[in-house]
């Protein structure tokens, strides 16, 4: 019995081998259904912005219809054109075989109302850092700005990658000049059309480079950054969806502190007396801490995410 019951669950993959369902299923709750379906079946990973199967299909289905990606519920029974069960089946179609973060096929990535242009150059923007930035309420980041004598004027992402967090300190801090730095020339020229979109050219300074080596001896307020920090054993682990992401953008040597190390050694040098440092390290705190035991972090406490974001002032470094 078990076996002709495994023999039976093989011949029902509905995965992409039997013709495209565009008699049977009607509205977007129909094709909702059957993407979240498709989702389990392939065994999809997600992580890069959408969290939940349900997510990343709503997303996805919203984007091809062009409406806005936070309004799913007015149009679930809204019955959709043959052209758009089409696009829709296409993309879901794509997601599956490919593996590729949802964002790679859409090129765009959002950071709470921010929306970034995106595509294999870059990681997917998705750093906890905006989110402390975006989210005051959070409290970690902005108590210790405010508590500065100035606001801060000058202020620097290493490892910018898309942007995305230069772009939106650039927002939140409108009288400040930002800099960020990329040693991936890929990365830079993704940065270069986001910084273009939001019409910071003035105001954001990008600079090819290895962390700190492009800025000579410049100094800054506040100095953010979200830099590769996956262990090597980590990276031999990732799920598909993270191979499709640059190599460099992940992956940081043995014990993941290849960026990390250097970034805390010279922070000194380029942080203003009463400047500050805010570094995303990922699960690695325990090993930052060895690394480091002199340094009186401050980390990032929240019930999903102990730690993976520490804060130190100059004054501590
Ligand atoms: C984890 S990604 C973060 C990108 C972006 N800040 C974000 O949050 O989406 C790390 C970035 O660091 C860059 N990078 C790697 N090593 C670097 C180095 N030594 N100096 C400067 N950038 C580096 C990679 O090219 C990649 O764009």
């Amino acid at each position: 019995m078990p076996i002709i019951y495994s023999k039976r669950l093989k011949t029902m993959s509905l995965l992409f081998t039997s013709p495209p369902p565009f008699n049977t299923l009607h509205s977007i709750r129909d094709w909702l259904r059957w993407s979240v379906s498709r989702f389990y079946e392939g065994q999809l990973a997600f992580g890069h912005g959408c969290t939940t199967a349900y997510d990343e299909a709503a997303y996805l289905i919203l984007h091809t219809l062009h409406l806005p990606p936070t309004e799913l519920e007015p149009f679930l029974d809204a019955q959709l054109t043959q052209e758009e069960k089409l696009a829709i089946y296409a993309l879901i179609k794509a997601r599956v075989e490919t593996r590729k973060p949802a964002a790679y096929l859409t090129h765009e990535a959002w950071l709470k109302d921010f929306k970034f242009y995106v595509d294999e150059r870059v990681i997917v923007p998705r750093s906890l850092i905006a989110q402390l930035l975006l989210e005051e309420e959070l409290g970690f980041i902005h108590p210790w700005i405010e508590s500065m004598s100035e606001a801060p004027k000058t202020l620097l992402d290493l490892c910018t990658g898309s942007g995305c967090l230069a772009i939106v300190l650039a927002h939140l801090f409108p009288d400040a000049h930002v800099d960020a730095v990329d040693l991936s020339l890929d990365a830079l020229d993704v940065a270069r059309k986001n910084v273009a979109h939001y019409q910071l050219e003035q105001r954001l300074t990008l600079y090819h480079g290895d962390l700190y080596a492009p800025l000579a001896q410049k100094r800054y307020d506040l100095i953010i950054s979200n830099p590769p920090y996956v262990t090597m054993e980590s990276v031999r682990h990732l799920p598909q969806e993270y191979l499709h992401e640059p190599t460099m953008a992940l992956g940081a040597g043995e014990d993941g502190l290849d960026c990390v190390r250097p970034i805390l050694e010279h922070a000194r040098e380029h942080l203003n007396p009463e400047g500050l440092l805010v570094v995303e390290i990922g699960h690695n705190r325990h090993i930052v801490e060895e690394a480091f035991p002199e340094l009186p972090f401050v980390w990032f406490e929240a019930e999903e995410q102990q730690g993976h974001v520490f804060l130190l002032a100059a004054a501590d470094l």
